[in-house]
């Protein structure tokens, strides 16, 4: 079952991995194996989370405030994009302060897609809040070719119209969007935000059924209720959402990412160290801390908290990605770089994303003995992996090299590491303080 159809305090130079890449300036992370890790590491805010959590203030004029907001490429490509639309964000540490005026300029340049596709977000809170949008329209990108088709579904059933010309997708709405019943095709998570955002502003009531459950939504459910949103079910197949005339601004704290709490784990793991991860609750991790046990790793979880202990090697699991609660697909190129080494062959079943595997190549410069079939993998697992130049193709893919490397025998380079800036922050810092022989060199 393929279910898909088919770019920062953060380094300030650039926002764009392919540019830096061209020019060759991208730094590298070199990583020497053999280290066990130990100690504790806390992650901050999800970046699934506080990416849409920046649109949704654009929902309402005011001073808004994020907090535990991490320093990522990602968020400071959406500070861009709220600047053009005519907010402004200041950092301080890890508080994002955004000043929403009445008036929006209703618009995502490509540059800005480009860099990061999560900028079509803006689409449903800009049609809510101005009645137009115009955004230029994201192509494919690392992972595949990633419609928006079921976006424009849901924003047109609620009364939007949209063109698409000189690869610049126009949507207008006359007077309020109208509430409406509507059925995903798949609980995409984008196309639930979108919705979401939209419906919050809109005429009546919202249904969105085969609604994506993700902990991240049910996060901005929680900021947009505290703003005054009327959404019931955030988190379940159902959301219902009862649109008010106006939101007011707030502050919000952004959930714990999961994603790097689960990077760290696998850190854990790969090396038999014992690793405690804060600032995440094990319950958002549910399926990926499962099948790590099944690898034969000990899981102790607490409420905000877990530790993980390694195995001395660990076994062969098979595991299929799918949307929350299943196995997340920002996981799966980890737990293949932990299953590389494993004893036995582990079948890996990619359902999300149909160029996900293309880190698979640069695995197999290390040893890994994978066979990549459509969507599944076939991970025979080799006593140790060896360490040599590999290329980050997008943010996760570059942190599994990276764990991989911890493993391998003798020092791997890790290129392209902006992919890694994307979704990590210090991702260095933080692995050499559990004791990694790891440090970031110049492009
Ligand atoms: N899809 C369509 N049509 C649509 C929308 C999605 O065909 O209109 C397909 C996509 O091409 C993909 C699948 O449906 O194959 C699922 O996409 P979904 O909409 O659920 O994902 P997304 O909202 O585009 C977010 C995360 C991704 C994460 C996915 C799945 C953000 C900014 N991105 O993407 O995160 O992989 O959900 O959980 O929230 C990452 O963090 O590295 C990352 C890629």
């Amino acid at each position: 079952m393929l279910l898909a159809k088919t770019s920062r305090q953060v380094p300030p130079r650039t926002y764009n991995a392919r540019v830096t890449h061209a020019l060759g300036l991208d730094e590298k992370i070199k990583v020497t194996g053999g280290a066990v890790l130990n100690g504790e590491v806390g992650v901050l805010g999800a970046k699934n989370a506080v990416l849409k959590e920046m649109v949704a203030m654009l929902m309402a004029p005011g001073v808004h405030r994020l907090t535990n907001v991490p320093g990522i490429l990602d968020v400071s490509i959406m500070g861009q994009v709220l600047d053009h639309i005519g907010a402004s964000c200041e950092f301080e540490g890890h508080t994002l302060i955004v000043e929403v005026p009445d008036d929006l300029n209703p618009e995502a340049p490509l540059e800005l897609v480009r860099a990061m596709r999560a900028s079509i977000i803006v689409l449903g809170p800009l049609l809510a809040r101005t009645g137009r949008a115009r955004v230029a329209f994201p192509g494919g990108d690392d992972l595949g070719s990633r419609p928006i088709d079921w976006h424009l579904d849901s924003l047109r059933q609620m009364g939007a119209e949209f063109t698409l010309e000189h690869g610049v997708l126009t949507g207008r709405v006359d007077g309020r969007l109208q509430g409406a019943a509507l059925d995903l095709e798949f609980p995409s998570v984008g196309a639930t935000e979108n919705t979401i955002l939209a419906a919050v502003l809109a005429d009546g009531e919202t249904i969105i059924n085969n609604a994506a459950r993700e902990p991240e939504i049910q996060d901005l459910a929680d900021q947009l209720n505290a703003m005054g949103a009327r959404i019931d079910g955030a988190g379940t197949h159902t959301i219902t959402i009862d649109g008010v005339r106006e939101l007011h601004p707030v502050d919000h704290h952004v959930i714990g990412d999961r994603l790097e709490a689960g990077t760290y784990a696998v850190a854990g793991a790969i090396t038999g160290g014992e690793v405690t991860v804060r600032n995440c609750d094990p319950a958002n991790l549910r399926m990926e801390l499962r099948k790590l046990e099944e690898a034969g790793c000990e899981v102790e979880r607490g409420q905000d908290s877990f530790v993980i202990a390694g195995p001395k090697r660990a076994k062969a699991v098979d595991f299929a990605t799918l949307p929350f609660p299943g196995f997340h697909t920002d996981m799966q190129p980890q737990m293949v770089a932990l299953l590389a080494s494993a004893e036995g062959t582990s079948i890996v079943t990619e359902n999300l994303y149909d160029s996900r595997f293309r880190y698979i190549g640069e695995l197999a410069r290390m040893g890994a003995d994978v066979t990549t079939e459509w969507q599944h993998a076939v991970v025979r697992g080799v006593p140790t992996l060896s360490g040599c130049p590999v290329l980050a193709f997008d943010i996760r893919a570059g942190a599994a090299l990276v764990l991989a490397g911890l493993a391998a025998d003798g020092f791997t380079t890790v290129s392209d590491v902006s992919h890694i800036d994307r979704g990590y922050e210090d991702f260095v810092g933080k692995l050499a303080s559990l004791g990694a022989q790891i440090e970031r060199l110049a492009g």
